[in-house]
C-alpha cells in the first residue's frame, strides 16, 4: 500500500473529493437497474387499492366480504415481511445477483398468476408471491447498491432506490386515476408490473456481482475485475487494500441467530431496525395509503379530487427523495433525519390541530366539518389540514423516506450484511403491517386529531433515538463503520469524532 492510497491521507482525500453522483455513468446504470426493485416495491404497494375497486366489480364474494378485500391487500405485506427474511439470508448464501433474480422471477410469476386468477383465492396467492419478490428486493438492492458504490456518494446511490419506490408509487396512482372509469381493467393493472420484473432480470444477467461479496467468497479476481470498471486505477488499489483487511468470518454464511451473539453485530441491528420501526410509526404509509381518505376526512367530498390530490402527494415525495439524494452525502444521516423529524413532528401537530378545530367546532355547532367552501371560525380548516400534509410530505421524504434504507445498507459487517439487512427490513414490513392496519381502527376509536397527536409522540421518540443511538457514517468505508461498532461496544475512544476527523480534516 503507498502513502498516497492510505485511507484518510490527503491523497486519498483529493481522489475522493472528484467522485460526484453523476460522475461514473456506469456506477449509476447499475443503481437505476438495482432500483428497479425499488419501482416494483413501490408500484406494488400503490396499484392494489385502485385495483380492488375493480376486483370487487368481478368477484361478488370479494364485494360482500371485507375479510376478503383486507387480505388481498395484506398479503403482499405478509409475503414481503417473509421475502425479506428469506432474502437476507439468499443474499450472504448465494449473491446478491442471485437474490435480485430470484425476487424478479417470484415476482413475475406472482403478477401473472394475479392476472389469470380465476377466482379470489387464486389471487391471493398471486399477492403473497408478488410480496415475496418485493420483499426479496427491499433487501437486495440498497445492499448491492452499496456495495458498488464509492463511499463518498453512497447515500446518493442507496437513496436513489427509494427514489425508484416513490416513482412506482405515483405510477400506480396515475394507473389508478387513468382507470378510474373503466371497469375490469384490474388485470392489466397487476399483469403489467411482470415487465420490470423480466427486464430486470434480463439486465442482471449481464452484470457484475457485486464485488464485496465475491471477495468475502473468495473470488478475488472476480472481485478485482468488477472494482476496476468502478474505480480509476489510483482509487482501484485503495480499495483493494481497504477489502483485503476485511475480516471475513470462517465457514459458511452466518444465522440469524448469531446476530445476537456479539455485542457490536447486536448494537448495529438494534440501531438499524430501530429506524426501521420508526420510519413506518411515524406514519408515512397512512399518508401513503389514505391520503385520499385524508382528504376526504378535511371535507374534500369529490373522488376525483381526492385521487387527484393524493397524486400530488406522490410527486411532491418523489421530489423530495432527490433533495435528500442531494443532501445525505452533504449533511449526513443525521442532521437530515433529524430534520426530516423536526418538519414531521410540526406537520403532525398541524394535522392533529385542523382536525381538533374541527370537532370541537362541530361540536359547538359552528361548522360541520373541515371544509373549503366556507371559513370556520376565521380560519379555513380543509386547506390547513392540507397543508399539514404537504408539510408532512415534504419534511418526510428527503431524511425519514432514504435514512433508514441507507443506514441499514452500511452498517452491518460483511459477513453479517444481508442477514442483518434482511431482519431490519422485515421489521420495516411488520411495522408498516401494524399500522396500515390500525389506522382507520384508531380513528374510529380516538379521532383523527388523536390519531396524529399519536404520531407526533412517537415522532419525539425517533428524534431522542436518532440522538443517543445513530452514529453518522455519511463518507465512511465499510471498514470504518466496522470499527466504528466495535469501539461504541467496547467504549475503547470517541470513534465517531476520531474517523470523522480522519475522514475530513486534512
Ligand atoms: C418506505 C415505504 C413508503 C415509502 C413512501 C419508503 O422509504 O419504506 O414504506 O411507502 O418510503 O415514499
Amino acid at each position: 500500500m503507498t502513502i498516497e492510497s492510505l485511507p484518510g491521507s490527503s491523497a486519498s482525500l483529493v481522489t475522493k473529493k472528484s467522485v460526484t453522483y453523476f460522475s461514473n455513468p456506469y456506477v449509476l446504470g447499475l443503481t437505476i437497474t438495482a432500483g428497479i426493485g425499488g419501482l416494483l416495491f413501490g408500484y406494488d404497494t400503490g396499484v392494489i387499492s385502485g385495483a380492488l375497486l375493480y376486483i370487487k366489480d368481478d368477484f361478488e364474494v370479494v364485494n360482500q366480504s371485507s375479510f376478503l378485500q383486507e387480505t388481498i391487500v395484506s398479503m403482499a405485506l405478509v409475503g414481503a415481511m417473509i421475502g425479506a427474511a428469506g432474502g437476507g439470508w439468499v443474499n450472504d448464501a448465494y449473491g446478491r445477483k442471485r437474490a435480485t433474480i430470484l425476487a424478479d422471477v417470484v415476482f413475475a410469476v406472482g403478477s401473472l398468476v394475479m392476472c389469470a386468477a380465476p377466482d379470489p383465492y387464486v389471487l391471493i396467492f398471486g399477492r403473497f408471491l408478488v410480496g415475496l419478490g418485493v420483499g426479496v428486493a427491499s433487501v437486495t438492492a440498497p445492499v448491492y447498491i452499496a456495495e458498488l458504490s464509492p463511499s463518498e456518494i453512497r447515500g446518493g446511490l442507496v437513496s436513489t432506490n427509494v427514489l425508484m419506490i416513490t416513482g412506482g408509487q405515483f405510477l400506480s396512482y396515475l394507473v389508478n386515476l387513468a382507470f378510474t372509469e373503466i371497469g375490469g381493467t384490474w388485470r392489466w393493472m397487476l399483469g403489467v408490473a411482470a415487465l420490470p420484473a423480466i427486464i430486470q432480470c434480463l439486465l442482471m444477467l449481464f452484470l457484475p456481482e457485486s464485488p464485496r461479496w465475491l471477495y468475502m467468497r473468495n473470488k478475488k479476481a472476480k472481485a478485482i475485475t468488477a472494482l476496476a470498471k468502478i474505480y480509476d486505477p489510483d482509487r482501484l488499489e485503495e480499495e483493494i487494500d481497504l477489502l483485503s483487511d476485511v475480516y471475513v468470518e470462517p465457514g459458511n454464511s452466518v444465522s440469524y441467530f448469531d446476530v445476537f451473539k456479539s455485542k457490536e453485530i447486536r448494537l448495529a441491528f438494534f440501531t438499524g431496525a430501530g429506524l426501521q420501526v420508526f420510519q413506518q410509526f411515524t406514519g408515512i404509509n397512512t399518508v401513503m395509503y389514505y391520503s385520499p381518505t385524508i382528504v376526504q376526512m378535511a371535507g374534500f367530498s369529490s373522488n376525483q379530487l381526492a385521487l387527484l390530490l393524493s397524486l400530488i402527494v406522490a410527486a411532491m415525495n418523489m421530489a423530495g427523495t432527490v433533495v435528500g439524494i442531494y443532501l445525505i452525502d452533504r449533511c449526513g444521516r443525521r442532521r437530515l433525519a433529524l430534520t426530516s423529524l423536526s418538519g414531521v413532528i410540526v406537520s403532525l401537530f398541524i394535522l392533529s390541530g385542523a382536525f381538533l378545530l374541527q370537532s370541537s367546532s362541530a361540536r359547538s355547532g359552528i361548522c360541520g366539518s373541515l371544509n373549503t367552501q366556507g371559513s370556520c371560525g376565521g380560519t379555513n380548516l380543509g386547506w390547513f389540514a392540507v397543508l399539514g400534509l404537504a408539510l408532512y410530505i415534504a419534511s418526510f421524504s428527503p431524511g425519514m423516506g432514504p435514512v433508514p434504507w441507507a443506514v441499514n445498507s452500511e452498517i452491518y459487517p460483511e459477513t453479517y450484511r444481508g442477514v442483518c439487512g434482511g431482519m431490519s427490513a422485515t421489521v420495516n414490513w411488520f411495522s408498516n403491517l401494524i399500522v396500515a392496519q390500525t389506522f382507520l381502527s384508531v380513528v374510529a376509536l380516538i379521532g383523527t386529531a388523536g390519531t396524529f397527536l399519536i404520531l407526533a409522540g412517537i415522532a419525539i421518540v425517533a428524534f431522542a433515538f436518532i440522538i443517543f443511538f445513530v452514529p453518522e457514517t455519511m463518507g465512511l468505508s465499510f471498514e470504518q463503520v466496522e470499527r466504528l461498532w466495535k469501539d461504541k461496544a467496547w467504549g475503547t475512544g470517541d470513534s465517531q469524532q476520531s474517523l470523522l476527523s480522519e475522514e475530513y480534516e486534512p
